[in-house]
C-alpha cells in the first residue's frame, strides 16, 4: 500500500490541526483501553473462573467495553473527524474553536466517569448501551451539543452555496441523537413495556442515527477525495439520507420479537427492516460506482483499504440485519452469540473501519505527518482478518447454540457446543488487539511525533472553498 496523495496537504489552520489531532488521539486511547477490556472479556468464556473480584466481573466489564467503544472511541473519533470534515467543505476554519474544545473535555469526561462508576457498580440498570447515570449520559450529552453546534455554525458560515452531502448526513446525526438521548434520560414511560420500547428506539438509533451518520457523512468527503473524483451520484446520497430517516427510527423493536410489545409494532419493525434494504444499498452502490474501475488507486492508498472493507461490512452487517429481523431466524439466533457476530461486523468491520479510513485519509493532510506503510498494512491485515474470523466464529457458534436450544437439549450441551467458537473469537480478537496498537503508533506518527511544523497557513480567500 502506498500513497502518492499523501504529499499533499491541506491548508487547514494551526487551532483546526491542533484539535483534529487531539479528537484521534483521546478516541485512540478509548480505543485501546476498552478493546483490552473487550479481549478480557472473551478470554473469560474459555476461562470463566479468571479474575472473579468484583472490578473485574463480566457484568461491569461488558457494560465499560461496550460504553467506551461507543461513547469514548467511535464518539470521539467520529466527531472530531466530522468537525474538519466540516470546516474543509466550508472553505473556512472551524467557526467557534472553543465549543469543539469543550465538546472534546465533555466527551472524555463522561467517558471516565462512566468507565469509573461502571467499575463501583454504580449503574442505570441492564439498559444496553445506556448504564451510565443519568448524569453521566448528560454531561456525554452536552458533548454531542457542543460538537453539533461547533459543526452548524461552520457550515452556516461557509463560502460555497451548497450545503456538501457530508454535512447532511453529519447535521442529521448531531440533530437526531440528543432527541435519542434526551428519550433515554427522561424517566417518563421508563416502566414495564414502555422501558422495552424505548428501549429499542434508543439503542437501535444510537447505532443508526448516530454513528451510521456520522461514519456515512466521512465516507461521502474522503472518498471522492482519495480518488479524485467526484461521488458517482449526489442523487442516490439524498435518497439514502432521507430513506435512513424514514426507516431506522422505527426498527428498534425487531430487538424484542416474541416479546409482550403489541405483535403490530412487532411487524412493524421487521416491515421497515426490509425497508432499511433502501439507503444500505442505495449507499454501497454510490460508493461502488465511485470506485469503480480504480483497484490500482485503492492498492497504493494508505486509507482506501479501510474504506472498501467498511463498505463491504455496510453493505453485508446491514443486510445480514435485514435477515435476522424475520420471524422465522429470530426462533433460532435471540439470545445467542450470533447477535454479538452481528454487533461486530456492523460497529468493527463498518464503523471503526470507516474511522480508520477518515483518519488515514485526512490526519496526515492535516498534520503533514504520514504514518508508517509497514505499520498501516499490519494494522489492515490484522484487523480485516481479526474481525472476519470473529464474525464467522460467532455466527457459526451462535447457530450451534440456537439450535441446541430449539432441540430441547440440555443447556450445558449449548455450551459445550458453542466452546470452541468462543477460543477462536479470542484468538480473533487478540489479532485485532495487536491491530490496535499498530494504529495507535500511526497516530503517535501522525500527531505527536516531530515532524514539519503546522504554521504556514495562509487565509483562504473568499469564494473558493478549501476542499478544492
Ligand atoms: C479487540 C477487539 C474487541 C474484542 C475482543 C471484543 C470483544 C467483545 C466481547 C467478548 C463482548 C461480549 C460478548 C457477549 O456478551 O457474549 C463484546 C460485546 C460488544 N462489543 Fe466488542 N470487542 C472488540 C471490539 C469492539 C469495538 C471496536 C466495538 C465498537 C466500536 C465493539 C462493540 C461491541 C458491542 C456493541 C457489544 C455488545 C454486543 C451485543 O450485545 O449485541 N467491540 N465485545
Amino acid at each position: 500500500m502506498k500513497s502518492a496523495s499523501l504529499a499533499i496537504r491541506d491548508n487547514a489552520e494551526p487551532e483546526d490541526v491542533a484539535l483534529f489531532s487531539s479528537f484521534i488521539t483521546s478516541a485512540t486511547f478509548w480505543l485501546l483501553f476498552t478493546t483490552a477490556v473487550g479481549l478480557l472479556l472473551s478470554f473469560k468464556f474459555p476461562y470463566p473462573d479468571w479474575a472473579t473480584s468484583p472490578f473485574l466481573s463480566f457484568g461491569r466489564l461488558r457494560a465499560i467495553h461496550t460504553n467506551g467503544t461507543f461513547y469514548g472511541w467511535a464518539s470521539i473519533a467520529l466527531s472530531g473527524t466530522a468537525i474538519y470534515v466540516a470546516a474543509r467543505t466550508s472553505g473556512i476554519g472551524v467557526s467557534n474553536k472553543w465549543l469543539a474544545w469543550l465538546s472534546l473535555a465533555c466527551y472524555n469526561l463522561a467517558a471516565i466517569c462512566g468507565t469509573i462508576t461502571l467499575d463501583l457498580g454504580i449503574n442505570y440498570g441492564d439498559q444496553e448501551y445506556r448504564e451510565w447515570v443519568w448524569w453521566v449520559k448528560i454531561i456525554f450529552l452536552l458533548g454531542v451539543l457542543l460538537s453539533g453546534l461547533a459543526i452548524v455554525q461552520t457550515v452556516a458560515n461557509r463560502v460555497e452555496r451548497e450545503i456538501y452531502i457530508s454535512n447532511w448526513y453529519t447535521i442529521g446525526g448531531f440533530v437526531f441523537t440528543p432527541i435519542l438521548a434526551i428519550v433515554a434520560i427522561i424517566p417518563a414511560y421508563q416502566v414495564g413495556l414502555g422501558q422495552v420500547a424505548v428501549q429499542g428506539f434508543y439503542m437501535h438509533n444510537a447505532v443508526g442515527m448516530w454513528f451510521t451518520f456520522l461514519a456515512l457523512g466521512i465516507t461521502y468527503y474522503a472518498l471522492p477525495k482519495l480518488l479524485n473524483r467526484p461521488i458517482y451520484s449526489y442523487a442516490l446520497g439524498v435518497l439514502g439520507f432521507w430513506t435512513n430517516l424514514v426507516f431506522y427510527p422505527v426498527i428498534g423493536a425487531h430487538h424484542f420479537e416474541f416479546s409482550p410489545l403489541p405483535w403490530w409494532f412487532q411487524t412493524l419493525a421487521i416491515v421497515f427492516s426490509v425497508g432499511m434494504l433502501v439507503p444500505v444499498w442505495a449507499g454501497t452502490a454510490n460508493f461502488a460506482l465511485t470506485m469503480r474501475a480504480r483497484g490500482e488507486t485503492v492498492r497504493r492508498s494508505y486509507a482506501l483499504p479501510f474504506i472498501v472493507v467498511g463498505v463491504a461490512y455496510y453493505f453485508l452487517g446491514s443486510t445480514q440485519g435485514t435477515v435476522e429481523a424475520f420471524r422465522s431466524l429470530q426462533t433460532i439466533w435471540h439470545f445467542t452469540s450470533f447477535t454479538i457476530g452481528h454487533s461486530h461486523a456492523t460497529m468493527y468491520g463498518f464503523i471503526t473501519f470507516i474511522a480508520w479510513g477518515g483518519i488515514y485519509a485526512l490526519l496526515p493532510r492535516a498534520t503533514g505527518k504520514q504514518p508508517s506503510l509497514l505499520a498501516t498494512g499490519l494494522h489492515f491485515w490484522f484487523a480485516t482478518i481479526g474481525v472476519t474470523a470473529y464474525v464467522i466464529a460467532l455466527s457459526i457458534g451462535g447457530t450451534i447454540q440456537g439450535l441446541a436450544w430449539a432441540a430441547g437439549n440440555p443447556f450445558i450441551a449449548s455450551v459445550d457446543a458453542a466452546a470452541p467458537f468462543w477460543v477462536a473469537r479470542a484468538v480473533a480478537g487478540s489479532l485485532m488487539f495487536l491491530a490496535h496498537i499498530i494504529f495507535a503508533y500511526n497516530v503517535y506518527l501522525m500527531t505527536l511525533a516531530p515532524g514539519p511544523e503546522s504554521d504556514h497557513w495562509e487565509p483562504p480567500k473568499r469564494g473558493k472553498a478549501a476542499t478544492a
